[in-house]
């Protein structure tokens, strides 16, 4: 029966599989593994053929129907909202079908290697993984790779399935070589449960029904596998974890938090705390859509209200008062990194990690692993697929588990605050306590003690513009204004200070981010000082432009780029540079093999072909000392 269902029908559907237990895999293989055969088979001879736009229609029917049918939506659409809302779900097909012991909800992940973070999406809610092999080809790069993301994304339950049998006469001597290879290669990824099957999608052999030609398998087939497998049960003794996704407020009286149960299991009247404030209450009711229960369990998606008005927002998690989650902003994780740009360690991204939002950077890449040999390798960064081991640093603190314990607070992904795509996929190991244990210094002499007795406003001027464009010229021309008007300055220049603080640096993209994020600290402390501090470095990416702000109040930090068109900065070529760079004798070159993203939005735009530098300078001077309050 294919269906294209109404709405009607996906309610009937639902209801009549709800209560069978629900296994969620996915399949994944290179590209020609005849995966779409296979899985076309699959739901094509199970009777029970649903296909995306069932899923396009429930998700409609989520947004617009009715509270009581929308919950039942909810539970079979858990994981896949969030990830939505990122758009990285769009190569991910989700189908559905069932058995007379199951309900399945295939994650079908495209082959290609660019779409490895599709593989990621669908494995982080999976239980089992089907990784597809050539009979002919045995296995690949791409095999090894999907292994070791099911691995890491904690799925325990793989099925190798050997296709295309049909190619190879149906030999048990092709097919025990793939098959020990493979047992060897999970049990050093330490997946505990492999089972491969030898099987044809396009004959049908071993899909559904048993087949005669290999008649030297004993094991069973896919269906029989999928419908018969042990899972893993949720823990019954874990800890409740409630991760909060909205606070529901409809009026005075009222106040509840919605979420969906990540572990273990609440009833009301339970204590509980919340995770981030570290404040106690107690359960005084738990809603299932508009139905008052008494107790939620894992996978619910609840709404929850409390005996006292503590403070509790999105992006906390509420827990059982005895064991609460640990909080913490430094961690050692690993991550796939997707993106065609490079992973920067020291860029900040935000980080999304159970409900909650927050700026995250890479503080150091341990090692990135060699997918074919496990081996750890030295890297600096992490190219499109590359997988690593790193540590991280949020700018606050976040009640976490380590992936391993729990999937909801221990996976993460990074989204790039220009593009908003999301750039990796990861999993938080454990916390470093080294922030925990450096505490910040409680200081008499603050920052307006120390503006004061200057008698100014310490701020940043930050100059950005290719090299050549004139900004050391007119920060110089700044700061000599400023201190003939007995203002307290510093000028920071790029050339200065990669003699000195920075002279480990070079002209990799890397080297350019801990260039800026140093100089930026560096300046802060300047200001904090009570300085007017000039920044004078080409800084070329608006992502560090941006972090520098970021580290200033509002008003603070003025960017000044000068605005110097590439032709006439080579023109001029006041060091030489241009030329060597063109000879080919300086790589990685601003402008010419290295880029220079324009401000979008910078304070003041300074034309250098239209006025002379006293005159520019006049009017950041002007400008630094106007805002004055
Ligand atoms: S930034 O890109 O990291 O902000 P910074 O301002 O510190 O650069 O240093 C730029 C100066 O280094 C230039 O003015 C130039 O004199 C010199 N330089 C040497 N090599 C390069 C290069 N490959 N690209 C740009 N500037 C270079």
């Amino acid at each position: 029966m294919a269906t294209t269902g109404t709405a009607m029908d996906i309610a009937a559907y639902l209801r009549q599989h709800e209560a069978k237990p629900r296994l969620r895999f996915i399949t994944c293989g290179s590209v020609d593994d005849g995966k779409s055969t296979l899985i076309g088979r699959l739901l094509f001879e199970s009777k029970n053929l649903f296909d995306d736009q069932l899923s396009a229609l429930e998700r409609d029917s989520k947004r617009h129907g009715t509270q009581g049918e929308a919950m039942d939506y909810a539970l079979l659409l858990d994981g896949l909202e969030a990830e939505r809302e990122q758009g990285i779900t769009i190569d991910v097909a989700y189908r559905y079908f069932s058995t007379d012991r199951r309900s399945y909800i295939v994650a079908d992940c495209p082959g290609h290697e660019q779409y490895t973070r599709n593989m990621a999406t669908g494995a982080s809610t999976a239980d089992l993984a089907v990784v597809l092999v050539d009979a002919r080809k045995g296995l690949l790069t791409q095999t090894r790779r999907h292994t070791y993301i099911a691995a890491l994304l904690g799925i325990r339950h793989v099925v190798l399935a050997v296709n295309k049998m049909d190619l190879v006469s149906y030999s048990q001597e092709v097919f025990e070589p793939i098959a020990e290879a493979y047992r060897e290669l999970a049990a050093q990824l330490g997946i505990p449960h492999v089972t491969c099957i030898p099987m044809s999608g396009l004959a049908g052999d071993n899909v559904i029904t048993r087949s005669e030609k290999t008649y030297w398998y004993t094991g069973p087939t896919l269906l029989e596998h999928l419908d018969r497998v042990e899972l893993d049960a949720a823990d019954a003794s874990a800890a409740f974890r409630l991760p909060v996704q909205w606070v529901c407020r409809p009026d005075q009286d009222f106040r509840g938090f919605a979420g969906q149960v990540a572990t273990g299991s609440v009833s009301v009247g339970d204590e509980i705390v919340s995770a981030s404030s570290g404040r106690h209450s107690r359960v005084s009711g738990l809603w299932l859509g508009e139905k008052s229960i008494t107790r939620a369990g894992e996978g619910q998606s609840v709404l929850m209200s409390l005996s006292d008005e503590i403070d509790i927002s999105r992006g906390d998690v509420i827990a059982t008062a005895s064991r609460p989650p640990e909080v913490s902003d430094q961690f050692a994780a690993h991550m796939i990194w997707m993106n065609d740009l490079p992973l920067l360690p020291g860029r900040p991204y935000w980080l999304k990690v159970g409900t909650r939002t927050v700026n995250a950077t890479v503080t150091e890449i341990k090692h990135k692993v060699d997918i074919n040999t496990q081996e750890h390798l030295a890297a600096k960064r992490l190219e499109l697929n590359e997988i690593g081991h790193c540590n991280l640093h949020f700018d606050q603190l976040v009640p976490f588990e380590s992936y391993a314990e729990n999937r909801s607070l221990g996976g993460f992904i990074l989204i790039d605050r220009q593009s908003n795509a999301t750039v990796a996929a990861g999993m938080l190991d454990f916390s470093l306590r080294r922030a925990a244990n450096v505490h910040w210094q409680a200081l008499d002499v603050d920052r307006n003690a120390r503006a004061r007795i200057k008698g100014q406003v310490p701020r940043c001027l930050w100059f950005t513009g290719l090299s050549g464009s004139g900004k050391s010229t007119i920060a110089n021309l700044v700061e000599k204004r400023l201190l003939a008007s007995g203002h307290h300055t510093y000028l920071l220049d790029g050339d200065n200070v990669r003699h000195g603080l920075n002279n480990d640096l070079g002209f990799s993209d890397e080297d350019r981010v801990e260039n800026i994020r140093r100089v930026a600290e560096v300046a802060k402390l300047m200001v904090d000082a009570g300085l007017i501090v000039l920044v004078s470095f080409i800084s070329p990416f608006r992502s560090e432009r941006r972090m520098a702000r970021d580290l200033f109040a509002p008003g603070e930090f003025i960017e000044v780029f000068v605005d110097t068109p590439m032709e006439i900065c080579e023109q001029r070529d006041v060091k030489g540079l241009y030329a060597k760079a063109r000879a080919g004798r300086i790589p990685n070159f601003t402008g010419i093999d290295s880029p220079y993203e324009r401000p979008e939005a910078a304070e003041l735009v300074l034309d250098t072909t239209a006025l002379a530098s006293t005159r520019l300078a006049e009017m950041v001077a002007e400008r630094a000392l106007t805002l004055e309050s």
